[in-house]
């Protein structure tokens, strides 16, 4: 059966209750009806995902979610309109009787995203419902950043997948939450602190913007997280790296190597464009597993942005992360 789906399919397979991986600007989603209870529980089993880790929801735009959602905080709103569509989710108090606590798993909260990726919003705009979509990968795993990518993890468990390129950011949204007192940012991602705090300097408002990851908050975050199925170990000196045929390194252009580049040894791309290692982190660990290498080293330095340290070690470090 060809699993590459147009958007016209992808749409009547979803109408149908079915559920195909989506493109998206962060990565590729793993989509169904949100308010389709039985559509959302095929998601966990082909994710094998933990049942108390409920699903990201994707309207079409602002006026649609606000159907579903009460009305937001005053900072949320401008940062909805500056941002959306875009790599970017809100973590937003549902309407009560709420259709959509199927994919919330019963909360009253939900994360709520506007994608810019043409095929996934034409997707939503012909559907005009919203759409449940966890990055498209096994549970644990790293996301997938293309279709192929898609296809070899769960191709053989799902309805198909829209071929949309490869994702530009390359990691996933940035989450945020909101309180009259502060702006937590759950997850970082692409969209960081002072992007935030800049568009609502000239809303003046002054709230300050915290990384306040909390796996009350957002249960995904207690679990093992983006890693490769090759076991990764991580190393704060190239020194620490001896080259061996069963062993691959990751690591940036900036790392000195002792050796001569081989075909096991993957380079990021520059500590100085810390937006091109985002986009290229999980496809070069794809690339690496596709090796069956005995294991794989990850050298990288300290990045120089502060913002996209921060963003580049949360991934990294749920990669060994074990609950
Ligand atoms: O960029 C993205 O956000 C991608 C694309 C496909 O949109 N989606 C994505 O979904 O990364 P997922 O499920 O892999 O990560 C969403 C995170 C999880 O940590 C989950 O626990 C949290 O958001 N989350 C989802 N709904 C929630 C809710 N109602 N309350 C608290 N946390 C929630
Ligand atoms: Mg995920």
């Amino acid at each position: 059966m060809n699993k590459y789906l147009t958007v016209d399919e992808a749409v009547n397979i979803l109408n149908a209750g079915g559920v195909v991986a989506v493109p998206t600007e962060t990565v590729y989603g793993l989509a169904c009806m949100a308010e389709n209870p039985e559509a959302v529980s095929r998601i966990y089993q082909i994710k094998n995902r933990p049942a108390d880790n409920p699903l990201i929801c994707h309207f079409q735009s602002i006026e649609q979610l606000m159907e579903y959602i009460e009305t937001p905080l005053e900072a949320a709103l401008i940062l909805l309109k500056h941002f959306t569509p875009g790599p970017i989710s809100f973590l937003l108090n549902l309407k009560k009787e709420s259709t959509l606590k199927a994919a919330t798993g019963g909360r009253e909260k939900v994360v709520a995203r506007i994608p810019s990726h043409p095929m996934f919003l034409s997707i939503l705009k012909k559907l005009n419902k919203p759409i449940a979509a966890p990055s498209a990968n096994s549970s644990g795993k790293y996301s997938a950043t293309s279709a192929d990518m898609v296809l070899t993890d769960i191709g053989d468990k799902i309805d198909g997948v829209v071929d949309g390129g490869p994702s530009s950011a390359g990691i996933e949204s940035t989450i945020l939450s909101f309180s009259d007192t502060a702006i937590n940012i759950l997850r970082p991602g692409v969209i960081g602190p002072d992007d935030i705090k800049e568009v609502l300097k000239s809303s003046n408002i002054a709230l300050p913007v915290l990384y306040a990851q909390s796996a009350e908050v957002t249960p995904g975050s207690k679990y093992k997280h983006y890693a490769p199925l090759t076991p990764l170990v991580f190393i704060d000196s190239i020194a620490n790296y001896h080259p061996n045929k069963h062993f691959a390194l990751i690591t940036v252009d900036e790392a000195e190597l002792p050796y001569q580049v081989d075909a096991n040894t993957f380079s990021l791309g520059s500590i100085h464009k810390p937006e091109e290692i985002a986009a290229n982190l999980y496809r070069t660990l794809f690339e690496m597993d596709q090796l069956q290498l005995a294991k794989a080293f990850l050298y990288l330095p300290t990045i120089p942005d502060k913002h996209w340290q921060h963003t580049l070690y949360n991934r990294i470090q749920k990669m060994i992360q074990h609950t």
